[in-house]
């Protein structure tokens, strides 16, 4: 599955997560710097209190692919916690209608109508190819789980007249040869929400839907245009074989697997867009795509990570002694502005808010651990890894 493509995913999930991934699957995953998965860093950070609380990054990949390389402590602190938040509530039947509904041009309109003429055409000419291809991108493993390629191209793509722009441009990214292949196995975030529905957790939800979904749909007539155009021009190219699209969903599994928290990877990841700053541009549509990222950045991210934190913080204040597990986008406690940036400006770094939530800095769970820091006021550091932990540089979102 396309790391930005899992807006569209809801109308699949028609296979459940029964099955635990195989055990003693290899546990390598040809990291340059961190052979040892024991080495590996988590994408959990927790929150001293007690019981404690957790925040997990979590990534839109089939879990199958990260499952066996997420570290022990954090697959702890999920059993461990009675509560569990996401983003949003993927199982629930209403959330999937909304994000569909969402995605809908305004009733009687026809993409057709909205189209430039030669975008339509190339469009239109794209997904009679893809639906030419799709038998032939799929797995006797897909078969096996009754999933076939009309059924998958119609829950993609059968509507695709009547959908908006944008959402077009995201479905698009999406009909690739290797994400069709990742069909019908949950990502990971929705197979965390299954294991929590059996296990009999608590859940909830810090967004609504309107909150991931009207960002998208306020981008400008010319920039989806624009975002749609590129997005046509790298799949026509990668259909002549002249194009290695940057970042796959390979890519994104590797660095998820390897902690590696400062590739560039993620910002494009849960922000849930590509990004369309290309080298080869010229200058005038570099302007275009520079606008499109930072629109994305600020209200995919920022805006959400603000609410979001929140959130969190009034859920905290208001059950001091539940310990709660927040699943949410990796990207979403990376780079700054993160939901734990918020939540520290929030005042979770002064002891003297609330004597429940102790937490000051919130640390990175690597193999290392927290302990109390040297400053006297309560605030906790982060013991380094094994292995020195990748820096999180300064990302341009
Ligand atoms: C779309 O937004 C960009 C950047 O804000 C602006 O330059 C452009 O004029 C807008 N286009 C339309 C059609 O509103
Ligand atoms: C699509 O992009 C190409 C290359 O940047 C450009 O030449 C063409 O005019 C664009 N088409 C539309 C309809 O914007
Ligand atoms: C960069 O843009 C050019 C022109 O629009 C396009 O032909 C090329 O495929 C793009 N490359 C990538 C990696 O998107
Ligand atoms: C994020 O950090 C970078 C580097 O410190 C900075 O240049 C950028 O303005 C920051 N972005 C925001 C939105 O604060």
């Amino acid at each position: 599955m396309s790391p930005w493509s899992w807006f569209l995913l809801p109308t699949l999930r028609l296979l459940p997560a029964s099955a635990a991934p195989p055990r003693g699957a290899p546990a390598s995953a040809n990291c340059k710097l961190k052979p040892q998965q024991s080495e590996l860093n988590s994408f959990l950070w927790t929150i001293k209190r007690d019981p404690p609380s957790y925040f997990f990054g979590t990534t839109h990949v089939p879990y199958t692919r990260v499952w066996h390389f997420i570290p022990d402590n954090s697959k702890e602190a999920f059993q461990q916690s009675s509560i569990v938040y996401f983003e949003l509530d993927l199982t629930d039947p209403s959330t999937i209608s909304a994000l569909t509904s969402c995605q809908m041009l305004p009733r009687g309109e026809n993409l057709q109508d909205v189209l430039p003429r030669d975008i339509y055409c190339r469009l239109k000419r794209h997904l009679e190819y893809v639906k030419l291809m799709m038998p032939s991108w799929m797995t006797p493993d897909q078969h096996g789980k009754g999933l076939y390629a009309d059924y998958l191209f119609d829950a993609i793509a059968g509507n695709w007249e009547q959908k908006r722009p944008v959402w077009v441009m995201l479905m698009v990214n999406s009909l690739t040869e290797v994400d069709i292949k990742s069909r019908g196995v949950p990502v990971l975030d929705l197979y965390l929400a299954q294991e929590a529905e059996r296990l009999r957790k608590q859940t909830g939800t810090v967004e609504k839907v309107e909150e991931q979904c009207h960002p998208l749909n306020g981008l400008n007539f010319s920039q989806v245009i624009f975002a749609l155009n590129q997005t046509i021009l790298q799949q026509e190219s990668l259909r002549a074989g002249s194009l290695q699209i940057p970042y796959t969903t390979k890519d994104l599994i590797k660095h998820y697997n390897c902690g590696d928290l400062s590739s560039i990877i993620f910002s494009h990841d849960s922000s849930q867009v590509p990004s369309f700053i290309n080298a080869t541009l010229p200058p005038q549509e570099r302007v275009t795509a520079q606008e499109i990222d930072s629109y994305f950045c600020r209200e995919l991210i920022y805006k959400r990570n603000e609410r979001m934190g929140k959130w969190v913080k009034a859920l905290l204040e208001e059950f001091p002694d539940k310990g709660f597990f927040f699943a949410f986008g990796a990207r979403h406690f990376m780079g700054n502005n993160t939901v734990l940036d918020v939540l520290r400006r929030e005042g979770y770094e002064r002891g003297d808010r609330k004597p429940a939530v102790t937490a000051r800095l919130l640390c990175r769970l690597g193999s290392g651990s927290a302990r109390p820091g040297s400053s006297g006021t309560g605030s906790w550091v982060c013991r380094v890894p094994t292995v020195a932990a990748p820096r999180v540089s300064a990302q341009k979102c």
